[in-house]
């Protein structure tokens, strides 16, 4: 069987327990098998990009990382991956910033990548790129004579065509995915925009097997959507029920119903709406004051990016808010932290929780949303509240789907899911357990491999074609 090669920007530590970047990593690490190479950042910003990457193994994975130069890191990482892209793809053009020098430290990080890739791969390895950091790696890698099968991952959204069509180097980064033999995204609707944004800005033919031209170059795309190792999260947040973290949570509750969110602190998930959605469900339902306790765990993320800067700022705000309007004496409403929960604890609870809050203004899917339902006790199942902007909500049509940009529906979401029959919670608990079973890590992780493998080789066809 062919060797896998997997690139990403993050590399998951490897040995290292607890808080790891990102749900990318841990949803790779969990379906990684021996033998397979994962190419990387190492995380580290050093005086001047090295030209090789640093390889350490570990349970039978080779990790290969390199470390960035400061200035490549500002450009590449701070700048065009989280400044202008990352912005653009979760459809957020006010926020979004283009600057050529940017753009040029990205594709140099991505040269730079394949510089110290390239040496490392074997004729037959399936290289497997992840994610918007590194779009034009493929075609590095194809400038340097690398023939092996190439597939993508974009793990965020696309956006349709006349969206995309705004960012000035659209067509540089779409002839780039072409460089790649199949491309996934998470879901239909963001396959059916990047289909499009490659027939408008590019101009692709269509032919047979789902395959599209532009040029010479072919490709594929496909929506696989991503998914938890849900055995294995649930069985963490049974363990995790009887640890200590859950214990002091409990006993914090004094019998409070717990309403938890948990994300990176960044503008995507809509964090802002979510509290005046809890800020008007208390004022709206007076009631259940003193029943209720919500807990957000908005880890920090990116914090040298200046949008992340202001949201933080906005959210103290928020949280200081509500609080000071409804917190009584021995009542805290709205507890809220920036620091991260390793996994193990979020899993205990998020068993605990009778209402999960996940609502983000775009996603490319939210493992959040699959984590919840994953450690739920189907005896007394708790609530998923769920953005219809999560790539999740595609297939998990049973949670409470609200549109997070109208604060009201939040609210009412919330009042339904905490006076819910566990009738109504346990059947809506098994359908969205069974879509959580069913696409997993794993079965994500082995669609796209076999779908890879199944593409055809690229010298074999420039070979045919020139002996035709
Ligand atoms: O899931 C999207 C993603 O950008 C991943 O690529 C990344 O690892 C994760 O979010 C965390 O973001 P960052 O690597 O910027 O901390």
């Amino acid at each position: 069987m062919a060797r896998i090669v997997i690139v990403s920007n993050r590399v998951p530590t490897p040995g290292r327990r607890g808080v790891q970047p990102g749900g990318l990593a841990a949803a790779l690490g969990d379906s990684l098998r021996p033998g397979t190479l994962w190419f990387g950042w190492s995380g580290r910003v050093v005086a001047e990009t090295p030209t090789r990457a640093e390889l350490v193994e570990h349970r039978g994975v080779a990790y290969a990382m390199i470390d960035l130069s400061e200035s490549h890191y500002r450009g590449f990482y701070a700048g065009f991956a989280n400044g202008t892209l990352w912005p653009l793809l979760h459809a957020r053009l006010g926020l979004m910033e283009f600057e050529r020098a940017d753009l040029e430290g990205y594709v140099a990080v991505n040269r730079a990548f394949a510089a110290a890739l390239a040496p490392l791969l074997r004729p037959d390895d399936l290289v497997w790129v992840h994610d918007y950091h590194l779009i034009p790696l493929g075609a590095e890698l194809r400038a340097l004579g690398v023939q092996n099968r190439l597939g993508f991952f974009l793990h965020v959204p696309f956006v349709p065509a006349s969206i995309f069509g705004v960012l000035p180097c659209a067509d540089l980064l779409l002839r780039a995915l072409m460089a790649y033999d199949l491309v996934g995204v998470q879901s239909e609707q963001h396959r059916r925009d990047l289909r499009n944004a490659m027939d408008e800005i590019l101009g692709a033919r269509a032919a047979a097997g789902g395959r599209i031209y532009v040029g010479e170059q072919s490709t594929r795309i496909i929506a696989n959507p991503i998914g938890i190792d849900a055995a294995g999260f649930t069985a963490l947040a049974e363990r995790a029920a009887g640890r200590r973290e859950a214990k002091r949570l409990a006993e914090s509750l004094v019998g409070r119903a717990l309403i938890i969110g948990a994300d990176r602190l960044d503008y995507s998930k809509g964090l802002p709406n979510r509290f005046e959605g809890f800020a008007r469900f208390l004022h709206r339902y007076p009631e259940f004051r003193q029943k209720v306790s919500y807990l957000q765990v908005a880890a920090l993320s990116r914090a040298d990016v200046k949008q992340y800067q202001a949201l933080r700022r906005e959210l103290d705000r928020l949280a200081g808010d509500i609080n000071g309007r409804f917190a009584e004496f021995d009542w805290v409403p709205l507890r809220y932290m920036t620091s991260a929960l390793p996994r193990a604890t979020l899993a205990g609870f998020y068993r605990m929780a009778r209402v999960g809050l996940v609502t983000p203004l775009r996603d490319g899917m939210n493992l959040v949303a699959k984590e919840y339902v994953a450690a739920q006790d189907p005896r007394d199942p708790g609530v998923l509240i769920l953005s219809k902007f999560a790539g999740a909500a595609e297939r998990m049509a049973d949670a409470l789907i609200v549109n997070p940009y109208d604060a009201d529906s939040i609210t009412d979401a919330i009042a339904r899911a905490l006076t819910m029959p566990l009738a109504e919670r346990q059947r809506r608990f098994e359908t969205l357990a069974h879509e959580v079973r069913t696409v997993t890590a794993q079965s994500f992780y082995a669609a796209f491999c076999a779908a890879l493998a199944g593409t055809p080789v690229r010298r074999l066809a420039l070979a045919e074609k020139g002996a035709a």
